[in-house]
């Protein structure tokens, strides 16, 4: 196994470090502590767990240690099977759902687990989304139409209308995209980044929507769409195998068709 270290001009301190003696199984993690309660630099704590008496995934590891070791760690989790989007954090250096990635496939020994990049974070794992859904509220992702509605039903779409939502709707807005996109890390203030950007043509794409040029005429902006350079970070970690890159191209391929 690799020994942990940390670079030497690193902030972030050694932590704490608890050993499991008599563990049939060790497994060994380094996981990110922040508290804003004190005035100390963020820290790694090194936490043996024995996968013996362990689930397969890295947030059974976190669950046990926070019930049987050290309850003070601090991590958002809910639905525990890729749906809600809430244990979204960056383990062995990818941004995924700590509730679907297997500690197994995590290969090289220790297993490190740090908050989702260029977050603030509120504690530990915990990152703060308040930007990020204030991004997302203001692309005002509902239907939104002029027409009346049939009076004795509701709007129906075809199923080939319907067949363009599909790798769109899936999006569960866990930010593990958002969050890989060297573009947003840097202007994430005004640029939407892949997630919001992939919501955005969900409704641009969804056949009952009657606001496709509102919807344009509001990215169509330097920062808010055109910051995406096709780095493809993305696409590449999204944990629901969606491509928010391809999404942000087909906005892109609007924006040009409605200029020619
Ligand atoms: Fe998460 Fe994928 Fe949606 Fe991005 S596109 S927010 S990575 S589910
Ligand atoms: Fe970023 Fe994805 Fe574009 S990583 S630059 S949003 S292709
Ligand atoms: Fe819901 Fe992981 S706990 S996606």
């Amino acid at each position: 196994m690799a020994e942990f270290s940390l670079p030497k001009n690193s902030k972030i301190q050694k932590g704490k470090h608890w050993p499991a003696p008599g563990a049939k199984k060790p497994r060994t993690f380094h996981v990110y502590r922040w508290s804003p309660d004190d005035d100390a630099n963020p820290r790694m704590d090194t936490y043996e767990v024995d996968m013996a008496a362990c689930g397969p995934m890295v947030l059974d590891a976190l669950i046990k240690i926070k019930n049987e070791i050290d309850p003070t760690l601090t991590f958002r989790r809910s639905c525990r099977e890729g749906i809600c989007g809430s244990c979204a954090m960056n383990i062995d250096g990818t941004n995924t759902l700590a509730c679907i990635c297997a500690i197994d496939s995590v290969d090289k020994g220790h297993v490190k687990v740090h908050p989702l990049p260029h977050m603030p974070v509120v504690k530990d794992l915990v990152p703060d989304l308040t930007h990020f859904y204030a991004q997302y509220a203001s692309i005002r992702p509902w239907i939104r139409t002029q027409s009346q509605p049939p009076a004795d039903r509701e709007r129906l779409q075809s199923p080939e209308d319907r067949k363009k939502l599909d790798g769109l709707y899936e999006c569960i807005l866990c930010a593990c995209c958002s969050t890989s996109c060297p573009s947003y890390w840097w202007n994430g203030d005004r640029y939407l980044g892949p997630a919001i950007l992939l919501q955005a043509y969900r409704w641009i794409a969804d056949s009952r929507d009657e606001d496709t040029g509102t919807r344009l005429d509001e990215l169509e902006d330097p920062f808010k769409l055109y910051r995406c350079h096709t780095i493809m970070n993305c696409t590449r970690t999204c944990p629901k195998g969606l491509n928010p890159a391809k999404a942000i191209a087909e906005i892109k391929k609007l924006m040009l068709a409605r200029r020619l």
